[in-house]
């Protein structure tokens, strides 16, 4: 009895041990869910849809997007560490999530580098000081001297704390030596239809969120935080060139699946991102909208591993005091 057992146990393990590759080598042969950690219509749900748009064409399998919202983009990360790691739940993380958040949420139920695969970078977004069209500063000179004598009745939108508008504008903020009103919102999505409104003064946003309203002239852009000016933005100047060479920041957005999901998963995966971004289509999309598409160099998961390391490095120092 118990050689029958044990030797059905052993049929069992190598039935497994043949079953996993194959899957693997098989994968995706489902549709892959694809978490987005802030609200549709944001920075980061459309650099998710441009680029698994043709992601999904290469896979032969759709990609559905499922924005998930809350704390920061913390709520939908936990969730993804917590996925079922067979490649079909996959997260877009960015720099709040997968870096800010570790020294502002001392209680984080995930950790960026133990508990994902990195698979690869999407895109670099540069960030830019906005304002509600009618906020009274004309330029980024009068922006620092307004909001500096009104300290106490200015407010900035974000998507929460530790996401990347938060994050920026805490940055800019001390530089300034001021602590506006904080306005969250489940991502900039909706924080730039209040923007757009008039019913919040400011935001530090990613250029991708920004280039469409900037352009349709129904919001104030005083500075991009980035050394050079972007192609996307000519008249934008930069934070040096406005008088505020302190502030510079750029964010970015990469894919990450659940720790533990295979490594022939993790290529096919690579694979499908590295050939979206080199898509002409989905550069063109990328460009228009400010993106800095990674080089070649950039994009493997090695490469997104070291730049999360990195990044979690220089923010928690920055926001470790703040928290
Ligand atoms: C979003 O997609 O709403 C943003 O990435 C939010 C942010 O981190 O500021």
């Amino acid at each position: 009895m118990t050689s029958i057992r044990s030797l059905a146990g052993a049929c069992l393990a190598a039935l497994c041990a043949l079953a996993a590759p194959a899957s693997a080598q098989n994968y995706p042969t489902r549709s892959i869910t694809m978490i987005v950690p802030f609200a549709a219509g944001g920075p980061t749900d459309v650099i998710s849809r441009i680029v698994t748009a043709h992601m999904a064409q290469t896979l032969g399998q759709s990609i559905i997007i499922e924005n998930v919202v809350g704390a920061g983009g913390t709520t939908a990360t936990t969730r993804a560490a917590r996925a079922v790691n067979d490649g079909y739940t996959l997260i877009t993380g960015h720099m709040g999530t997968h870096a800010a958040s570790v020294p502002l949420y001392p209680k984080l139920a995930y950790h960026p580098e133990k508990d994902f695969e990195p698979i690869a970078l999407l895109a670099g977004t540069p960030i830019l000081i906005l304002a509600r069209k009618d906020f009274p500063p004309k330029d980024l000179k009068e922006f620092v001297a307004y909001v500096k004598a009104n300290a106490e009745k200015v407010n900035a939108a974000h998507a929460g704390v530790g996401s990347v508008s938060h994050v920026s504008c805490e940055l800019l903020n001390s530089i300034l030596g001021i602590k506006p009103v904080g306005v969250p919102f489940n991502g900039t999505g909706p924080a730039m239809n209040a923007l757009v409104a008039g019913q919040v003064d400011y935001m530090c946003d990613q250029i991708v969120n920004a280039v469409p309203q900037i352009n349709a002239g129904t919001i104030k852009a005083y500075a991009i935080a980035t050394p050079e000016r972007n192609p996307s933005l000519p008249n934008v100047p930069t934070t040096t060139e406005a008088g505020l060479p302190a502030f510079q920041a750029q964010a970015w957005n990469a894919i990450f699946a659940p720790k533990g999901t295979s490594p022939a998963i993790i290529a096919t995966l690579n694979a499908a991102t590295v050939k979206a971004l080199d898509d002409e289509a989905v550069r063109k999309r990328l460009l228009e909208l400010g993106s800095v598409i990674p080089p070649v160099s950039a994009r493997t998961p090695e490469a997104l591993a070291t730049l999360v390391k990195s990044e979690i490095a220089k923010w928690t120092p920055v926001l470790k005091p703040a928290s």
